[in-house]
């Protein structure tokens, strides 16, 4: 397939003039052009299935016949028949929920009351903040997902325990402390002024530091005081450059004890935009029941939606309007919602989207959920200029998958015509198996 390239210098010099080692991909390889829900989704995402991507120090320097080159400072890693994917970016997760991932029966404040907050508490221990940290890394690095948007929770170790842990691996991933003043237990909740100095110590250590992102992270209303979501607008009006995470209107029962809670607000947004909590930096999880109003001032501020498909399906939340929203112009990203959802994959995941997509009588392509699972996380977390394409200049970070990981899949994919129709079977059956090889800046990571 013939496909446009933008070009680099395919040179692994350094400033000091040493060579570095540098490392050749070969194999179906996508690109995007642009956002596949703004038009036709062919005019954005293609496959190179000749492809190639050169790495040196970190960073693709080369896609495309540029990168075919040779010499004794490179090593070839042949993936024919395999796609190369920009690693996956999952753009909202709890790290402190792994543990209690696929928790039965409940519906969300249920579920928040009786497994969430009791698994929160545990992270008290700074000790079990940290393995928490590592397991939930090295299992997202199993599923080929390279940078997350994680909550941690009220402790402020448990920030620093991920944020650790992303270093040592060398992720790029935002986080920050789920501020709490309200409707959880003893021993989980903070006050409007601990959760302003507290985030704005992290903030300030964190954010910019390498890879590390900070969120200011208002857990939900129901779960913060109109005092501490006014403390948290005011230090992201002093630090306009950090992102901002929380939840909007995930279930029913949720909107109605919001209304109950801030009689005054026109809607769920508004108890944020009230408090100075709305803008093109705000990530807002689930965003399933939206108002008109509420959808308008998401287009006009620039707020990003995360879908969260396996979360909203396994808690019984709703059908998020994909088509309807990333069509109309607001950014939307993917996610897990880990352990709201029901998968650490972001193939589940976009198998999820895909199935929500249909239920409300729409097909969406492999092309967007790709996308999704990207590029547009990134621009949700506006990271775009470093994550989510395999572009000359972007880290590299990389998740290449077998499109014929299981004897299910392998049988399908032999019927294919089309290289999309390899692909798709992958996204809808696939899982930590299909994920073949992973890089993090550019560094390969060792499957055990
Ligand atoms: N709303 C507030 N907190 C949470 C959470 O931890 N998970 C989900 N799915 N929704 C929430
Ligand atoms: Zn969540």
């Amino acid at each position: 397939m013939a496909a446009q390239f933008r070009f680099a210098p395919a040179r692994g010099q350094r400033h000091n003039g040493t060579m570095t080692h540098r490392h050749l991909l070969t194999g179906h390889v996508l690109h995007f052009a642009g956002d596949p829900f703004a038009g036709p989704w062919q005019d954005a995402v293609q496959i190179d299935t000749d492809g190639a991507v050169l790495i040196a120090d970190g960073r693709i320097v080369a896609t495309g016949a540029a990168a075919r080159v040779t010499g004794d400072d490179i090593t070839h890693h042949d993936h024919s028949g395999r796609l190369i994917c920009p690693g996956f970016i999952d753009a909202h997760a709890h790290y402190p929920q792994t543990a209690i991932i696929a928790s039965w029966g409940k519906r969300l404040i249920d579920w928040l009351n009786t497994y969430t907050f009791p698994e929160e508490m545990r992270l008290a221990d700074p000790a079990y903040a940290r393995k928490t940290a590592d397991t939930y890394l090295d299992l997202v690095l199993d599923h080929g997902t390279t940078s997350v948007a994680s909550y941690c929770t009220i402790h402020p170790h448990s920030v620093t325990a991920l944020f650790e842990a992303a270093e040592t691996r060398g992720m790029a991933i935002v986080a920050g402390k789920t501020c709490m003043d309200r409707n959880a237990p003893d021993g989980l909740r903070d006050t409007a002024q601990s959760a302003y100095d507290d985030s704005k110590a992290l903030l300030d250590h964190w954010h910019g530091t390498g890879r590390a992102r900070y969120a200011i992270t208002p857990r939900f209303s129901p779960t913060s005081t109109p005092d501490q979501l006014a403390a948290l607008g005011a230090l992201w009006s002093e630090r306009p450059d950090a992102l901002m995470q929380t939840h909007l209107s995930e279930q029913i029962d949720e909107i109605d004890w919001v209304r109950g809670l801030f009689p005054q607000a026109r809607d769920y947004l508004d108890t944020y935009e009230q408090f100075g909590l709305l803008g093109a930096r705000g990530l807002y999880g689930h965003a399933i029941h939206l108002t008109p109003r509420e959808i308008d001032r998401l287009r006009d501020t620039g707020g990003a939606l995360v879908h969260c498909p396996t979360s909203n399906t396994f808690i019984g939340s709703g059908l998020f309007d994909l088509m309807g929203l990333a069509g109309g112009g607001i950014p939307v990203g993917l996610a897990t919602d880990t352990g709201g959802g029901s998968s650490f994959s972001m193939l589940r995941t976009m198998a999820a989207a895909y199935e929500i997509a249909q239920l409300r009588g729409v097909a969406v392509h492999a092309a967007q959920l790709l996308w999704l699972a990207t590029a547009g996380s990134a621009r949700a977390l506006h990271r775009q200029d470093h994550i989510g394409t395999l572009a000359p200049g972007m880290d590299a970070d990389i998740c290449v998958l077998d499109l014929a990981s299981t004897p299910a899949i392998a049988q399908r994919v032999d019927q294919a015509r089309t290289i999309w129709d390899a692909v798709f079977p992958t996204l809808m059956m696939g899982d930590d198996r299909a994920v073949a090889d992973v890089w993090v800046a550019g560094r390969q990571r060792m499957r055990p």
